[in-house]
C-alpha cells in the first residue's frame, strides 16, 4: 500500500520577512507546494512564489503547483446562508482538485497559508475534505503572523483593554456584533468602506490598516467619523501600489 501523503499547512505571515525558522525548514524539506491560482495573474500567488524563492532547499526553491481556483458565487446580494453555501461548494470543488493532484504526486506537499491558519482560512477544512475523499494523508499545522497581530504591532496597541475581551468578526457581520453590545471589535474580510455598514460607529475609535507588510501598507487611526474619507483614499492608494488590497481594523466604543 502507498505511504500516506504528508501535508504541511504553513502559516507564512504577510510575506517572506515573516516566515519563522520552523516554516522555513518545512519549506526546504517539502517536495512541492500546492497553491490556488485565482485568475491566471494572481498577485497572492506571486507572493507565495516569492516566499518559496526566499527559502530554497539544497536543490533550489521547491516546485509550486498552481491550481486554477474553481469559480465561487460572489454575487453582492447573497444572504448569509447563500454566502455560506457558495463557500461550501467552492471548498468542495477545491478539495476535489487537490485530491486529484495529491493522488498523482504523493510524497510531501505543503500549503502556504496567508497569515495564520487559525483565522479566516479554510486550508485545514479543505485538507479534511481531501481526506474524506479517500486520500490517505497525515498533516500538521505551523503558525504564522496574522493580520490582526500585525495591525496591533503597527499601531503599537494591545487589541483590548486590560482584562477585557476582543471580538473578531467579518465586515459583513460587524453590525451583528454591535447590536449584541460588543464594543471592541476586529473586522476582517471587509468590503470597501462604502459597502460596509458603519451605522452608529461615528464616534468610535478606529485603528485601520491595509496591505500590512507590503510596500503599499497604509495605517490610519482616529475617530471613525473623522477619518473615514482618509480610509477610502488610503485603500485606493494601497491598491494602486500593490495591485491588490486587503484591510483589517479595530473599532472601540468611547468609554
Ligand atoms: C482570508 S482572510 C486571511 C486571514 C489570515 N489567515 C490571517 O491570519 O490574517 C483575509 C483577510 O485578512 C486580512 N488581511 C490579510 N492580509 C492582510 C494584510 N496584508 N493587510 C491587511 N489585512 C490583511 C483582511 O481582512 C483580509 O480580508
Amino acid at each position: 500500500m502507498a505511504a500516506p501523503v504528508t501535508i504541511r499547512i504553513l502559516g507564512v505571515g504577510m510575506g517572506p520577512h515573516h516566515v519563522t525558522p520552523e516554516v522555513a525548514e518545512a519549506l526546504r524539506t517539502t517536495d512541492y507546494v500546492l497553491a490556488a491560482d485565482k485568475s491566471g495573474d494572481d498577485p497572492l500567488l506571486a507572493l507565495r512564489r516569492e516566499i518559496v524563492r526566499a527559502y530554497p532547499g539544497p536543490a533550489g526553491p521547491v516546485e509550486v503547483i498552481a491550481v486554477p481556483d474553481p469559480q465561487r458565487d460572489r454575487s453582492a446580494g447573497l444572504s448569509t446562508r447563500g454566502y455560506e453555501s457558495a463557500v461550501t461548494d467552492w471548498h468542495d470543488a477545491r478539495a476535489a482538485e487537490y485530491a486529484s493532484i495529491l493522488r498523482q504526486r504523493g510524497g510531501r506537499a505543503a500549503f502556504l497559508v496567508w497569515g495564520d491558519p487559525s483565522l479566516y482560512d479554510s486550508t485545514i477544512r479543505i485538507v479534511e475534505k481531501v481526506r474524506a475523499l479517500g486520500v490517505e494523508l497525515d498533516y500538521d499545522v505551523l503558525p504564522g503572523i496574522s493580520a490582526p497581530q500585525l495591525l496591533a504591532a503597527r499601531h503599537r496597541i494591545v487589541l483590548h483593554e486590560v482584562g477585557r475581551p476582543v471580538h473578531v468578526t467579518t465586515g459583513r457581520r460587524l453590525q451583528e456584533a454591535v447590536t449584541v453590545g460588543l464594543d471592541n471589535i476586529v473586522a476582517m474580510l471587509n468590503p470597501a468602506p462604502e459597502r460596509l455598514d458603519l451605522t452608529g460607529l461615528q464616534d468610535w475609535s478606529l485603528w485601520w490598516g491595509a496591505n500590512l507588510g507590503a510596500p503599499g501598507e497604509r495605517l490610519i487611526h482616529g475617530r471613525l467619523g473623522d477619518v473615514l474619507p482618509d480610509v477610502r483614499a488610503a485603500r485606493t492608494e494601497a491598491e494602486a501600489r500593490d495591485g491588490w488590497v486587503m484591510d483589517v481594523f479595530l473599532v472601540r466604543k468611547p468609554r
